[in-house]
């Protein structure tokens, strides 16, 4: 499996949370030169190169105007093979949604939108500096319903400072009965540089203790489990098996190119990182020059390791003769003796052929792949 991303690096405003690379529109207004830029970054790909996934991400692909977002498919349709694709996912935040985008979307193979509610409580994503409130991230949701998505993803944001526990299950509630075929509900970051991290340095917002948020995490799984969500990876829930193929690639070791300024690839056992930078990307496509700056090749054990650790985000956890078969390396050359030593401190457990993390882990992974890398 190969997949390809898209980084889309506009947004109307920047939430207060967020460090992904992204300009503003009173910052870039020349979108016609992004899509230009992409364009040739899209042909420069591999010729015989044909992804069995496509995600467009950012910033926010719906922030285009209607017509901008047509011209950047039609682009995409021009210089991509997308005879494999199996699954087109974009994102979308609920701010920016029109019957008239979501149409123009599914016209251009998108059969899989994510939408970015973070919270369905008002005072939480005023905190996050959202343009949006929960009526219209309902509404959005219903919207993409009526232009015929059949699988949708809702982001939500764990950990947001100021929501009680009744809070959190309450957003859970909601989920549960709008239905998405997918959740993915990642722990909020605090970004080196961006106002929220600020706040918290300040002393003006207060996180919520590691206890507190594993009590939340647990009774979010429970009350999602419940309702029949699959709890497949640390932070993603989905249902009717639609897992996200695109993030599956990712956990698995799978390889991708990641087009648009700041997006990454991994290619070849090679990583790429284009300049973080949208004129300074589109001067250097528009020259004929590479639009990345970073090469990093990575040792075969090191490389294997890294697989290791994404591999076990999935709560099914390493299929071990999968693992051997795609890095040449067995587990246990690797980091035998961690293995062992976090088995018997139940952290970890093996069953039918697969090395996975414990219930008891799922709040502490990070310390767990600590040890493994
Ligand atoms: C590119 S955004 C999604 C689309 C759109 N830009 C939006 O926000 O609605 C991808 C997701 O990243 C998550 N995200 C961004 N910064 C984060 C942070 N610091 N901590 C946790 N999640 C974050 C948010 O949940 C967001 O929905
Ligand atoms: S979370 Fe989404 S809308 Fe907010 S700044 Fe980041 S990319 Fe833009």
């Amino acid at each position: 499996m190969t997949g390809l991303y898209i980084h889309v690096p506009i947004c109307i405003s920047r939430c207060r949370y967020c460090d992904f690379y992204k300009l503003t529109p009173n910052e870039w207004d020349n979108v016609d030169l992004f899509i230009q830029g992409l364009e040739i970054e899209l042909k420069r790909l591999p010729r015989d190169f044909a992804p069995e996934t496509v995600f467009i991400g950012g910033g926010t692909p719906t922030a285009l105007e209607p017509e901008k977002i047509e011209t950047m498919y039609a682009a995409i349709a021009r210089t991509v093979d997308l005879t494999n694709v199996v699954e087109f996912s974009s994102e979308a935040n609920p701010g920016t949604l029109t019957p008239e985008k979501l149409a123009i979307m599914k016209a251009g193979g998108v059969n899989r939108v994510s939408i970015g509610v973070q919270s369905f409580n008002d005072k939480a994503l005023r905190l996050l500096g959202r343009i949006h409130k929960a009526d219209q991230a309902i509404e959005g949701y219903h919207m993409l319903r009526e232009a015929g998505f059949d699988n949708v993803n809702i982001d939500l944001i764990q950990s947001i400072p100021g929501m009680s526990p009744e809070d959190i299950l309450s957003d859970a509630r909601i989920v549960a009965e709008l239905g998405p075929e997918h959740l993915s509900y990642y722990n909020l970051i605090y970004e080196p540089g961006t106002p929220m991290t600020h706040d918290r340095d300040s002393g003006r917002i207060l996180p919520p203790s590691d206890d507190e948020e594993a009590d939340n995490y647990f009774a979010v799984k429970a009350l999602l489990e419940g309702v029949g969500y699959d709890h497949y990876e640390i932070s993603n829930f989905s249902r009717d098996g639609k897992k996200c193929m695109h993030n599956m690639l990712y956990w698995q070791g799978g390889e991708y190119f990641g087009c648009g300024p700041s997006a990454h690839s991994h290619w070849n056992g090679a990583r790429f990182g284009n300049v973080r930078d949208l004129q300074g990307y589109c001067d250097r496509l528009q020259r004929g020059s590479n639009p990345f700056d970073e090469i990093e090749r990575l040792s075969p054990e090191d490389k294997a390791r890294e697989i290791l650790v994404m591999w076990m985000r999935l709560l099914e956890g390493v299929c071990e003769l999968g693992f051997h078969a795609l890095t040449e390396f067995r587990m246990e050359e690797l980091c035998g003796p961690s293995i062992e030593e976090m088995i018997e401190e139940g952290l970890l457990q093996r069953t039918d052929g697969h090395l996975r993390l414990t219930r008891d882990a799922l709040f502490i992974s990070n310390a767990v792949f600590t040890e493994l890398v």
